[in-house]
């Protein structure tokens, strides 16, 4: 562990708290940074996200100052997912608004440690993030941009109520398009009523 000075982690962040039934939400912490090291470096999200070969610590630990980072900009981004009962990470999700000329619009993103898959986490917690979305940030719409043979992801994006709007190369990843799919907030009801959960197809659509 680096040295640090008294500041180090001891600001007001512009990302808030926040909790759901079994979830807390909370700004990145230095001390995240072993958990999280091993959630972007297990084999099941380095594929997923495309993440090279030699995607480090020092690369974990960018992307959480990113995310921090993000908040303090513009007021999204991805919060660090904990379980209320044991203080574990479990993962990362939240909004992203990155400062890209072809970047569609406010996005909503997930990713989860692979050993915590299938418990419904990314779900309640992206659930959580769509409330934000459109109650705090006031957006009309969010986006969720899946490359189309990442089914687990649509997955999650179905059972939000997010529909397939259509497939384009974006230019920070130019080897295959991506799929965007939307929410709008017309279309967003708060849990128990949201869409009955759909199985994507392999296509995306
Ligand atoms: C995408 C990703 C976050 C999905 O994780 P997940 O755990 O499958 O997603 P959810 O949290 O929605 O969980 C859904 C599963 O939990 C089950 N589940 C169990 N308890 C549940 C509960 N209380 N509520 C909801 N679902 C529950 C669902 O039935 C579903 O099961 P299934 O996988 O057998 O269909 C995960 O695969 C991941 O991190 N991938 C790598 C990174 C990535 O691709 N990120 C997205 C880039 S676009």
């Amino acid at each position: 562990m680096w040295p640090s000075t008294p500041f180090a982690g001891n600001t007001v962040s512009a990302c808030p708290t926040l909790t759901t039934e079994r979830l807390i939400l909370r700004p990145f912490e230095e001390s995240d940074l072993d958990a999280y090291t091993a959630i972007v470096t297990s084999p099941e999200v380095r594929a997923a996200l495309h993440l090279p070969d030699g995607f480090s610590r020092a690369d974990a630990w960018t992307g959480m100052a990113k995310w921090l980072g993000q908040w303090e900009l513009r007021g999204t981004g991805q919060w660090a997912v904990v379980d209320k009962s044991s203080g574990t990470l479990l993962g990362r999700a939240g909004l992203n608004l990155p400062e890209r000329p072809d970047w569609p619009g406010i996005e909503v993103g997930w990713t989860m440690d692979p050993k915590q898959w299938g418990h419904g986490y990314a779900n309640e917690a992206a659930t959580r993030a769509v409330e934000y979305g459109f109650d705090v940030v006031g957006a009309d719409g969010l986006l969720s941009v899946i490359l189309p043979e990442n089914t687990r992801s649509m997955a999650v994006a179905m059972r939000l109520g997010f529909t397939f709007v259509e497939e384009r190369v974006m230019a920070h990843f130019s080897e295959m398009p991506h799929g965007i799919w939307r929410l709008g907030r017309d279309e967003w009801q708060p849990w128990p009523e949201r869409p009955a959960v759909r199985k994507p197809s392999p296509s995306g659509r």
